[in-house]
């Protein structure tokens, strides 16, 4: 199966979301992914839920809403609401994590678990039966634009292994600084799905940028 690409709205211009979200639908992208920051668990805020809305009504694939926020689950019906299909939640914010991916599920969405890039995957152990993808964070999260871990690659190959023998189904997706340079060589250790922003709303040719890497 080729890579998903769910490329980060956080790189887009944001006086021309609309535009932008027209040229996701018209692409090959797969997924929007929206990254929220509430200047808490991250030291920088985004947008939140009004832009969030905004955004699903011109987007035409799976809104994958990425919270980066203390305290998430206090917006998980908010964020349904706004639009998103798939939420994914930090394991460094969620103290009973089971039961907030539980209440994902039971709102109907599908259910992620982003993990930081010191963060060891062992903590998803006991869940992989219960999620629907792992964010593997290759940059610390807050900002785009940052510079790809290249320890990343082992951490993808060690959950990919995990995920094998549970014999679970789990998608692995890594965001932060993706581009063409590193997309093979994370489709090779086992990611199914790309985020990246600056690399394809940096690009003069963003579809085409797009499709160099969904490979
Ligand atoms: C980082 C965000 C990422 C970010 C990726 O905190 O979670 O989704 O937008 O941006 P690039 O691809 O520019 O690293
Ligand atoms: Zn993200």
């Amino acid at each position: 199966m080729k890579t998903l690409i769910a490329p980060s709205v956080l790189a887009a211009d944001f006086a021309n979301l609309q535009r932008d979200a027209v040229m996701l639908n018209e692409s090959q992208a797969d997924w929007f992914h929206i990254d929220i920051m509430d200047g808490m668990f991250v030291p920088n805020i985004s947008f939140g839920l009004p832009v969030c809305a905004a955004i699903s009504k011109h987007a035409k694939k799976p809104m994958d809403v990425h919270l980066m926020i203390e305290q998430p689950d206090r917006y998980l019906e908010d964020f349904k609401k706004a639009g998103a299909d798939m939420i994914s939640v930090h394991a460094e914010a969620c103290p009973h994590l089971h039961r907030t991916i539980q209440k994902i599920k039971e709102l109907g969405l599908k259910a992620g678990v982003a993990l930081n890039p010191h963060t060891s995957i062992d903590c998803l152990r006991y869940l992989l039966h219960e999620i629907d993808y792992v964010c593997i964070m290759s940059v610390n999260p807050g900002f785009g634009g940052q510079k790809f871990i290249p320890t990343t690659y082992q951490k993808v190959r060690d959950l990919k292994d995990m995920i094998d023998e549970a014999g679970a189904e789990v998608l692995i997706q890594i965001d932060g600084g993706v581009d063409a340079s590193n997309a093979a060589k994370l489709k090779e250790a086992g990611a199914s799905v790309l985020v990246a922003g600056s690399y394809v709303f940096g690009a003069e040719d963003p579809k085409a940028a797009i499709e160099k890497i969904k490979l």
